[in-house]
């Protein structure tokens, strides 16, 4: 899970890499490299860190060459290393090798080579890439890619240069997205279109098990076979804006301040006020199909997995459809049954995790018709599902989700409110959530007004290293995607839980050291939760408690409260998630860790 970026043409190709990878580094950004050919030789250099870290060392070596690849690494195979960071190469260092993916059958590969004589220098999977392909080079590279590429199990994207073809870049890819940007004699290679959009918005993308040989002149497309097809370039019609911080410290709090703009813009002309309904402009389905529609099956990972259970609940009550929400990394391998007329909703921000793709993948073959929630147009999900329908929350660079789960909370609430009025909603109930929907911009707003009490008490509770997260129903999920924040960008172990199964066990693990985050904006379960909090008090327990104004009874359990403005039940989530992801922010600010690209993360996970 790696980005990939690649130049050739008449421009300074080390320096375009660069930038290009730093707009990749959201992939990955644990070291970096950089390979080019100049006078005729293969020249590259290799860090541990982040691309602005290759960045300084390169611009001491003074390069110039039309032709570049270039790496950021989220690990896999191998520590991050200077070693193992891309490109490899094979053994006489005349063949450079970038990659996005996993080879699961490496540990064969490596063993088959070294039989033959070939020596490793990393740990990575990759190596077996370049060493096979130098391996099989007897003259014809493009041949020796073509030939290596059928031994290779897995999923990949590659860019492969060699010194003795100085105007080439051979790129490769099975079940990993890849763009060749196709510029005025000059030519990009992406992981993500995103990053050449700059330069060009002629796209072509590689699909499963084909090559293409790029010169400045153009593209010619394989099979692998080795047998010319034409490909046509795609017109990218999103938006090249670069993004900057402004005046915010971090880009996490950017866009947790932008989100009255996002729920405005994920709202925008999708429903009738008259009718009390949704219009989903995107959902390419009859009345006849949505109506048929007896069983919903949501896909997702991480932050959009909890959108996806908070959806569980507006389906199932809202529109008597049953639901279940699988976690695609273990869904695909159920052998999942797929009744007539079940539709399967795709939920991820960035459209690219692999888990997603391959359980989206799994169940379109099973002919269930998929709609995918995304937030990047021109992503492999928004290409492959039947309907796609946009967060249009515009890029999010934090990789902690923000924007886009409260956009996907909205989408989902859209997308079910469709159904209801279908089935059992009427007209006055359809008008009463949509009132509550355009409320909540600017409730959201009066929360980001409190963000100085939020911080004071975030300060407050900054120091523990454990937590629990609690809620019920719409707030159980809440109460999950609480926790991943805190988890994932203060490194704090804190534990989601649904409130009620707390004497079940964990409990045990309530000491005065151990504070609860409690979400209280459930009306339905609201006395419960509050019976939850007083055992949790019986044990010393600290509870800080995220409750709707008015909820008088909470301040006589809770030792904080934050009062977050009313709304219905299933729009809850939204107003109790701002101040989660406040809280999170600023007790990792007080912490110190690094907030917008925390250890071991990437946004877009692209291995299985
Ligand atoms: C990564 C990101 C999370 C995200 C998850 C699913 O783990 O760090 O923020 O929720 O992937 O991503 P997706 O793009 O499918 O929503």
């Amino acid at each position: 899970m790696c980005g990939i970026f690649g130049y050739l043409g008449e421009q300074d190709a080390v320096s375009l890499v660069l930038e290009g990878l730093k707009k990749l580094e959201y992939r990955g950004y644990d070291s970096a490299g950089v390979a080019l050919i100049q006078n005729g030789e293969l020249l590259s250099h290799k860090e541990v860190g982040k691309v602005s870290v290759l960045d300084a060392k390169i611009a001491e070596k003074g390069w110039k060459s039309g032709l570049a690849i270039a790496h950021t690494r989220w690990a896999t195979h191998g520590k991050p290393t200077q070693i193992n960071a891309h490109p490899q190469f094979d053994t006489a260092s005349r063949c450079a090798v970038v990659h996005n993916g996993i080879i699961e059958n490496h540990e064969a590969v490596r063993r088959l080579l070294q039989k033959r004589g070939v020596s490793f220098q990393s740990d990575t999977d990759t190596e077996v890439i370049s060493q096979l392909i130098g391996f099989l080079n007897k003259g014809n590279f493009l041949r020796a890619v073509q030939r290596a590429l059928p031994l290779l199990q897995g999923a990949f994207a590659i860019a492969v240069i060699h010194q003795d073809a100085p105007e080439e870049i051979i790129c490769a890819a099975k079940e990993s997205p890849l763009a060749i940007g196709v510029g005025e004699g000059e030519m990009f290679v992406a992981s993500d279109a995103q990053a050449f959009l700059k330069y060009t918005r002629q796209a072509i993308y590689l699909h499963s098990s084909e090559l293409a040989l790029i010169t400045k002149k153009g593209v010619q497309a394989f099979n692998a076979r080795l047998a010319p097809i034409e490909k046509e370039s795609e017109n990218l019609d999103h938006d090249a804006e670069e993004v900057t911080k402004g005046a915010y410290q971090h880009y996490m709090l950017k866009e947790i301040y932008e989100q009255p703009q996002t729920l405005q813009n994920a709202l925008l002309s999708r429903f009738s006020e008259e009718y009390g309904s949704a219009i989903l402009d995107g959902l390419k389905l009859s009345e006849e199909e949505l109506f048929k529609i007896k069983r919903i099956v949501i896909l997702a990972c991480g932050t959009s997995l909890h959108a996806g259970l908070t959806a569980t609940y507006l389906f199932e009550e809202k529109a008597r459809i049953p639901v279940e929400v699988e976690i695609s990394s273990e869904f695909r391998y159920k052998n999942p049954i797929v009744q007539e007329n079940t539709l399967a909703i795709a939920i991820s921000q960035s459209g690219e995790t692999a888990d997603t793709l391959a359980a989206m993948r799994e169940l379109k073959e099973k002919g269930a018709k998929i709609v995918g929630i995304c937030n990047v147009q021109g992503s492999t999900l928004a290409r492959e599902v039947d309907s796609c329908l946009f967060l249009r929350a515009g890029p999010e660079i934090c990789v902690a989700a923000t924007k886009t789960y409260t956009s996907q909370l909205i989408v989902l609430t859209l997308l079910s409110l469709r159904f209801a009025r279908m089935h059992t909603m009427s007209q006055q109930e359809g008008k009463h959530l949509i009132k509550a929907l355009q409320a909540l911009p600017s409730q959201v707003k009066s929360i980001l007004s409190q963000a100085d009490k939020i911080e004071r008490i975030a300060k407050k509770y900054a120091h523990y290293d454990n937590f629990f997260f609690l809620g019920r129903r719409y707030m159980y999920p809440t109460a999950l995607e609480g926790a991943l924040k805190l988890k994932e960008i203060a490194y704090i172990n804190a534990n989601g839980y649904p409130a009620g199964e707390m004497k079940h066990g964990p409990i045990a693990l309530i000491h005065e050291n151990c504070p609860t985050v409690a979400y209280c904006g459930d009306s339905v379960t609201y006395p419960k939760i509050l019976s939850n909090l007083m055992e949790i008090k019986a044990r010393s327990g600290k509870v800080l408690a995220i409750a709707p104004e008015g909820s008088k009874e909470i301040q006589g359990i809770a030792d904080d409260v934050i009062y977050v403005p009313k709304t219905l039940d299933e729009l809850s989530p939204i107003p109790a998630t701002i101040v989660s992801q406040l809280l999170a922010y600023y007790i990792a600010k007080e912490r110190g860790t690094e907030i917008d690209q925390p250890r071991n993360l990437a946004k877009s996970v692209t291995v299985e």
